[in-house]
């Protein structure tokens, strides 16, 4: 196992601030579940074992945190000129749903290793929009697949076609990406075409030849059961096979392999998922929208080895922290729901002991990959001479005593002490923008200025 800084973790809170204090290229695989923009709010049913926990799926523009927003509008304009493009046509809830979602996936991308790979579990109410943010952020060079995976049985929708899949949406960091090839099952049809052999003792086979005509590379000559042939195996291993009755005499009496059905690895994964049920059973504690733990684990196989760091940022019931413990992986769990932990604390107790290696916190963590600095005379001088003098908000010169220094994203929003993180702003310009985002400051400076362009209107958001 290789080594890694992190520890089994939950944290209650939200994401974005929790994976703020993340450090960059410390996760091997984010996957995520986050809300689908349903326009519902999720209770888990009276009864159920997650009873009293809900979680919110309909979206206002309070929904977004705005003093994340500078990042967003200075790193991808075109993108955020895309999500306000969207809400044109859908209206201020799938807005305000994108850019939440967008401000959390950039963090992602910053936290992930360059061999690392994202997973957005999402449907397709969204799924097209978040797949051209992703596009942008990742790189659609970088985009893997989209998995299409069938979430239930047919539903009798009297005026259409049932939706009952999902959609999860898989990229990648770099070319280097972690890969384990997995297997599915194989079509019914397939093994009643293939499989039509079976031995004494009930095993289901397929003949695989064991001449070698077609292999390009030769093989050995001798007579085998009357036939003399260019076989795949020297003729004392083929005496082994034999005795271990592995091989298969056709009618004429040609020597073929036996291939168990049980043996098989079956078919390589292919993007349309329709061979894992969903939860139900012992499996399902109730927690809405709980996903299958079949579907983690081929997931977490497929995209980590033991001892990577499997991050679920909108854990929820916990499914992918627990498939990541069983499978050896460590684990780090964020939900938003004060309820979340109680719940998962039991599934983890259940689950062969796995609690005794998890702490679960609700501070924020902090990043120990960036140089803190509080707020001082050298911070303000160095800070003062790459601004020019001049104010971040009113573009105004100010002699270096009239400027204060400010936190571009508050402490209150786990936004780290470091130069990176600060500004100057006169006092006039940081009283007005408070603990609010650049681009509001921005937009009062316009009003005022009316001949100024307010360039990036996610202003409607503010009123
Ligand atoms: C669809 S559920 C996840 C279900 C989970 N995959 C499972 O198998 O149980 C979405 C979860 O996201 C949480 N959530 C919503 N906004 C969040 C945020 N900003 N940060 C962290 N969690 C959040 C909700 O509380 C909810 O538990
Ligand atoms: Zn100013």
């Amino acid at each position: 196992m290789t080594k890694n800084a992190h520890k089994n973790m939950l944290y209650t809170g939200d994401c974005l601030y929790v994976m703020n204090g993340i450090n960059s290229d410390s996760i091997d695989l984010i996957y995520l579940d986050p809300p689908f923009n349903s326009k519902r709010m999720y209770e888990a049913p009276v009864g159920s074992k997650a009873a009293g926990i809900s979680f919110n799926d309909m979206w206002t523009w309070k929904d977004v945190d705005t003093e994340y927003l500078d990042q967003l509008i200075e790193e991808y304009p075109f993108m955020v000129q895309f999500i306000q493009t969207v809400g044109i046509i859908h209206g201020d809830g799938m807005k305000a749903y994108l850019t939440y979602m967008a401000q959390r996936i950039v963090v992602m991308k910053r936290i992930l290793k360059p061999t690392g790979s994202f997973y957005l579990h999402c449907d397709p109410t969204a799924s097209h929009y978040l797949k051209i943010i992703c596009d942008r952020m990742f790189g659609k060079n970088n985009f893997k697949s989209e998995i299409i995976w069938k979430r239930s049985n047919p539903k009798n929708d009297s005026k259409g076609l049932g939706n009952n899949n999902d959609r999860i949406l898989w990229y990648v960091m770099s070319k280097k990406y972690t890969w384990n090839k997995q297997y599915g099952p194989y079509e019914d049809a397939y093994i009643k075409k293939s499989y039509r052999y079976k031995d004494t003792d009930g095993r289901l086979f397929r003949p695989g030849p064991l001449d070698a005509k077609s292999l390009a590379g030769g093989g050995y000559e001798y007579e085998w059961n009357g036939r003399y042939h260019l076989w795949r195996l020297p003729k004392h291993k083929m005496q082994q096979l034999h005795d271990a009755k592995g091989i298969y005499y056709s009618s004429k009496g040609l020597a073929n392999r036996k291939l168990y059905l049980d043996e098989a690895k079956g078919v390589p994964l292919q993007a349309i998922w329709n061979d894992i049920a969903y939860v139900k059973g012992n499996e399902d504690l109730g927690y809405p929208t709980q996903k299958p733990l079949a579907l983690m684990h081929r997931i977490i196989k497929a995209s980590s080895n033991e001892g990577d760091v499997v991050l679920d940022p909108f854990c929820g019931g916990a499914t992918t922290c627990v498939a990541a413990q069983q499978l050896n992986r460590t684990s780090l769990g964020i939900d938003i729901s004060e309820k979340s932990p109680r719940f998962l604390i039991e599934r983890l107790q259940e689950d062969g002991g796995l609690l005794n290696n998890f702490g679960h916190t609700s501070q924020y963590p902090k990043r120990t990959d960036i140089k803190t600095e509080k707020k001082s005379k050298n911070v303000k001088e160095t800070l003062f001479k790459e601004q020019k003098g001049k104010c971040k908000g009113c573009n105004e010169d100010f002699g270096i005593k009239n400027f204060e220094i400010d936190h571009i994203i508050p402490r209150d929003k786990n936004g780290p002490d470091c130069i990176e993180n600060y500004q100057l702003l006169c006092g006039h310009c940081n009283r007005v923008k408070g603990n609010r985002p650049m681009a509001f400051l921005t937009m009062r400076i316009n009003r005022i200025n009316d001949d100024m362009n307010f360039k990036v209107s996610f202003d409607s958001g503010f009123e």
